[in-house]
């Protein structure tokens, strides 16, 4: 894949609850990047497949969802006040609504799914193309952007993620229990890394970034130290 114009690519890739988008949104802040979180479009897909009642019982009305695709318009929008990105779906504030458990539980289904995958991948390879930007998924430098100019991926621990996750949700109100907040780590670790259509993977040019070995400061300082290699 060629990009038309000379744009920074930083993909960060891993497992969930790794932490990537808390480092992504830093880097992207100290070095005028603009961040992209492609788990947060699958999560808006998620969202609308719910609200269209086209998952039942963990089944995905396929031809139902594909056709009411053309129709989502994903935004991001950053927030002065808060200092997050927030998320639009056709100009609605969903960003609270996509964290929850209600889509966390259903969204690896419709990320296994090749039309939504496509669908978002010429999005996200369009934003590229456009402006320098951060970028992180599961398959951002093993598919999206294979000649990314820097490649992270992102691993901890099922237990240390499961502790990240639960902490966040409790902090935002959301009431859940630790086990089950685990078993959802799990699942999706299950279910990313052995779909058939882009899978969860590694890829040999990516640099790891053990998250449980570092504090977020020195995961942003050793990336930085990365990127600025290349630039
Ligand atoms: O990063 P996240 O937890 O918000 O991602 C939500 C889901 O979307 C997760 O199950 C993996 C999937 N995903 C993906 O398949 N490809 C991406 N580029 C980003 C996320």
């Amino acid at each position: 894949m060629n990009r038309k114009s000379k744009t920074l690519i930083v993909a960060v890739d891993g497992y969930s609850s790794t932490g990537k988008s808390t480092v992504a949104k830093i880097i992207a802040s100290r070095l005028g990047l603009t961040y992209i979180d492609t788990g947060a479009m699958y999560r808006v897909v998620t969202l609308e497949a719910l609200r269209r009642g086209l998952i039942e019982e963990g089944k995905v009305k396929k031809s139902e969802l594909q056709k009411c695709l053309n129709d989502l318009h994903i935004g991001f929008k950053y927030n002065q006040e808060t200092g997050r990105y927030e998320t639009y779906l056709n100009g609605e504030y969903v960003e609270d609504r996509i964290r929850g458990m209600e889509v966390s539980r259903q969204v690896s289904v419709i990320a296994a799914i090749d039309f939504v995958r496509s669908f978002l991948v010429e999005q996200q390879r369009e934003m590229g193309s456009q402006e320098s930007v951060i970028m992180d998924g599961r398959d951002i430098g093993s598919v999206v952007f294979p000649d990314a100019d820097v490649k992270f991926f992102m691993t901890a621990s099922p237990e240390i993620r499961a502790e990240r996750r639960y902490k966040e949700l409790i902090d935002k109100g959301i009431k859940v229990s630790y086990e089950e907040v685990e078993a959802n780590v799990r699942e999706r670790d299950y279910i990313d890394s052995h779909r058939e259509v882009s899978p969860l993977r590694q890829t040999e040019d990516a640099i790891v970034v053990d998250h449980s070995r570092m504090t977020i400061e020195e995961e942003v300082e050793f990336m930085i130290g990365k990127i600025k290699a290349k630039y």
